[in-house]
């Protein structure tokens, strides 16, 4: 009797520290790793900005959080450190766990009501306040259902000079039916946007996908958006049911003088694609040549349904090379562009090798039609293998 009070008492102080988490512990977290998308109007399907919110999906949240399925993040961990990483750390990822487990209990500070997203919705520019905005040049009409092609807007930025751009953030209109925007500026004078790019692209300016967060250059570095610039802004639309608008745009933080460095994008392409119908592992290859010493600042796979897996592996002039990033079960839905945690050196010479497979099987949930032989083009059910490379000189 006495032994097994002994071991009763035992697993109580055994028990105690195992229910020590409460919403406090967590609020945080879900406001800095899951409501920049799970807010209203946002890009998830739901908002996780309040404890009712939160504990009404608290399995699920086990779930995809266990399964390291949310917060989305596609590179594969053996390789690269990236700035905008979305993963948990592991403390953070037990912790939520832990707070499920132990019965998504409230917190007994003011956080088990509060919005534990509103400062961030009220600070407008994540980039400050821009020195210029450009946005599309109509209101958009989205209709209530059905497949919304692609469509890009330029929009003529009628510069008089050059200006150096420090930090660029888009803007969805209306993020509900918003689903990506991939925004890049041309030469003017009447040039326009071709598809699938193009060597004229002065720059990726980064765009809009869910959770991607702004375009911020480091210190010493900018983007030139040349005289009489054009700013193309490719809209993908997802229709949400009801008949929306939308009217996205873009802020431009400008550098006071010209940097040292110019950041420049490079793509990493090849239009040649045949993707014969029902063949699953079909492999491309490009490359891109650094021919002075440069500094990688990004990258970001594209292709479309059929892609499957994208890697941009560094070789170097003495032989060496490395997996710089590799993306598998590469998902259309999400354009991220990888941020390297630091600029990265590429020594003059060093050549960049991107390697693409694609998936034209049945095996593919994402394949509209497995039956179709594809090749290069701009609608999202023909292909495209480009790999957005920033990067800046340093000779
Ligand atoms: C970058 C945007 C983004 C971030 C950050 C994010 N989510 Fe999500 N989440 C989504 C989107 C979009 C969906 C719906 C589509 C999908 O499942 O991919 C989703 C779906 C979910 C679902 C439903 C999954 C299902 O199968 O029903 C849960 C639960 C979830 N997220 C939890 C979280 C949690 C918890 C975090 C933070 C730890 C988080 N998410 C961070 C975008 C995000």
């Amino acid at each position: 009797m006495a032994r097994a009070a002994a071991a009763w008492a035992a697993s109580i102080v055994f028990a105690l520290p195992a229910f020590a988490v409460d919403f406090d512990d967590v609020a945080d977290m879900l406001r800095l790793r899951c409501a920049g998308c799970h807010q209203q109007g946002g890009p998830a399907p739901f908002a996780l900005e309040t404890f009712q919110q939160a504990r009404a999906w608290a399995s699920s949240i086990r779930r995809v959080v266990a399964a390291g399925a949310m917060p989305p993040w596609h590179a594969d961990p053996r390789y690269g450190k990236f700035a905008n990483d979305r993963r948990l750390p592991a403390a953070e990822k037990e912790k939520l766990l832990a707070w499920v487990d132990e019965g998504s209990r409230p917190g007994a500070g003011s956080a088990a009501t509060a919005p534990v997203n509103a400062a961030d919705r009220s600070s407008g520019w994540r980039i400050g306040a821009p020195d210029l905005v450009f946005e599309l040049p109509e209101k958009v009409t989205i209709p209530a259902a059905g497949e919304v092609p692609y469509h890009g807007y330029r929009v003529d930025t009628k510069l008089p000079e050059d200006v150096w751009i420090q930090a660029a953030e888009t803007q969805p209109g209306n993020a509900a039916v918003v689903h990506h925007v991939i925004v890049q500026a041309f030469p003017g004078s009447g040039a326009v946007a071709p598809a699938g790019g193009d060597p004229r692209t002065v720059g990726d300016l980064g765009g809009y996908a869910p959770g991607t967060g702004p375009l911020i250059m480091p210190a010493g570095v900018g983007r030139r958006l040349p005289a009489g610039a054009v700013i193309d802004f490719q809209m993908h639309y997802t229709p949400t049911g009801r008949v929306e608008t939308d009217r996205s745009r873009i802020g431009l933080v400008l550098a006071a003088e010209p940097p040292r460095y110019e950041s420049r994008t490079a793509l990493c392409s090849t239009p040649f694609l045949w993707i014969p119908a029902g063949e699953s592992d079909v492999r491309f290859e490009a490359e891109l040549v650094f021919p002075r010493e440069s500094r990688l600042l990004s990258l970001r796979p594209h292709m479309h349904l059929r892609g499957d897996t994208f890697e941009f592996r560094a070789e170097y002039p003495d032989g060496v090379s490395e997996v710089v990033l590799r993306v598998d079960g590469y998902d259309f839905n999400w354009q991220t562009t990888y941020r390297l945690a630091e600029p990265k050196p590429m020594p003059a010479g060093t050549k960049l090798r991107c390697v693409a497979t694609y998936d034209n099987s049945g095996d593919n949930p994402r394949n509209p039609d497995p039956t179709r032989d594809v090749s290069w083009g701009r609608e999202t059910t023909d292909e495209m293998m480009i790999g957005f490379v920033d990067y800046y000189e340093v000779e």
